[in-house]
């Protein structure tokens, strides 16, 4: 399949990974870039451009595929606004294929990334935002709907509307995120205006994701059901709903301090609730997709299996006339 995402990043499949903090480590990105999609790491989870980098080398030593980094651009207690310019300046230097942008929209280090070759997204939930990109520079939006993991805008809109109209608003290649997990999803994104799917957490459920086999099964358990919006008074987040997303309800209900409800939430803990397979131990940030994964597979079946369904599901529909 060759689309405007497979052209722009001179991939063979039209799927990529989105950052996941904590998770998407060099292994798993070099994973889904061997399977012929686009693997990312996520620079959040460094705390400088030189670890950055070093990370970015070890994706190299396992693969000469192209591959891209997240970089979530947002007020951190962890990583100053210096340590955020050096990622873009070590992903240009290094010449990643793609900077996965979330959060702010910032335009500083566009002119750098293009000159060194770099492509540069930028993830959004709203077709306002959308059209904002496209103005910006940018050279393809990832629109997320609120069926996503992570931090779906508080617009509340499904992927199945925003996706569409952001199609009818933009003239840039097109990422659909949010309830992507197989070939059924992809081809009715495909359908809908996209050019190409990110998915994010069925690749938690891969064979080369490094997190606790106890937080790949209860995946495979879970319901779409299982997951709600929180965080409603600092940065609406959609997770998995255990104790600590009701301790958060329960201390945005008693009118909490942000400063409370963000320590509540601290990637630290996640990073050690995933290590441990502790499903009680942190808020797990996981999309409403988690209801249509059944399967711990490596990243090459998903892939795989991901476009021999879209085409059979296409060619099937394209038969009905
Ligand atoms: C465990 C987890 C951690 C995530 N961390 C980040 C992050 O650090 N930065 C970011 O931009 N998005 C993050 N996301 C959101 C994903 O990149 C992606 O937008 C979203 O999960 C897509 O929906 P899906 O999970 O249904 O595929 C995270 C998602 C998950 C599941």
């Amino acid at each position: 399949m060759k689309t405007r995402i497979t052209e722009l990043f001179g991939i063979e499949h039209p799927i990529i990974c989105g950052g996941m903090l904590w998770v998407t480590d060099a292994k798993l990105c070099a994973a889904i870039s061997e399977a012929g999609g686009l693997g990312c790491i996520t620079a959040d989870q460094y705390t400088s451009g030189d670890a950055l980098r070093e990370a970015i080398r070890e994706v190299k030593a396992l693969t000469d595929k192209p591959f891209g980094v997240n970089i979530t651009l947002m007020k951190s207690f962890r990583i100053t606004e210096e340590t955020f310019m050096d990622f873009f300046r070590v992903c240009a230097e290094e010449k990643v294929a793609n900077i996965e942008v979330s959060g702010l929209f910032a335009t500083d280090f566009i002119p750098m990334l293009h000159a060194a070759g770099v492509k540069i997204t930028h993830k959004v939930g709203a077709v306002r935002h959308a059209m904002k990109i496209e103005r910006l520079g940018y050279d393809a939006v990832i629109v997320a709907g609120v069926e996503e993991g992570g931090h779906p805008l508080s617009d509340n809109v499904a992927t199945s509307v925003l996706l569409p109209k952001v199609a009818e608003s933009v003239k840039i290649p097109i990422l659909a995120t949010g309830g992507m997990v197989d070939g059924k999803s992809m081809a009715a994104a495909l359908c809908l205006g996209a050019d190409g799917i990110m998915m994010a957490t069925r690749f938690l459920a891969s064979e080369e994701c490094w997190v606790h086999d106890n937080i790949k099964n209860w995946i495979v358990q879970l319901n779409e059901t299982d997951t709600d919006l929180f965080c409603h008074t600092t940065l609406q987040a959609r997770g998995v709903k255990n104790s600590v997303l009701k301790k958060v309800n329960e201390l945005e209900k008693n009118g909490a301090e942000p400063s409370e409800i963000v320590r509540a939430v601290s990637g630290k803990k996640l990073l050690q609730a995933l290590r441990e397979g502790d499903t009680e131990g942190a808020a797990f940030l996981f999309g409403q997709s988690i209801g249509r994964i059944h399967e711990i597979k490596s990243c090459k079946a998903i892939i795989d299996e991901t476009m021999a369904v879209a085409e059979e599901t296409l060619r099937a529909k394209a038969a009905l006339f």
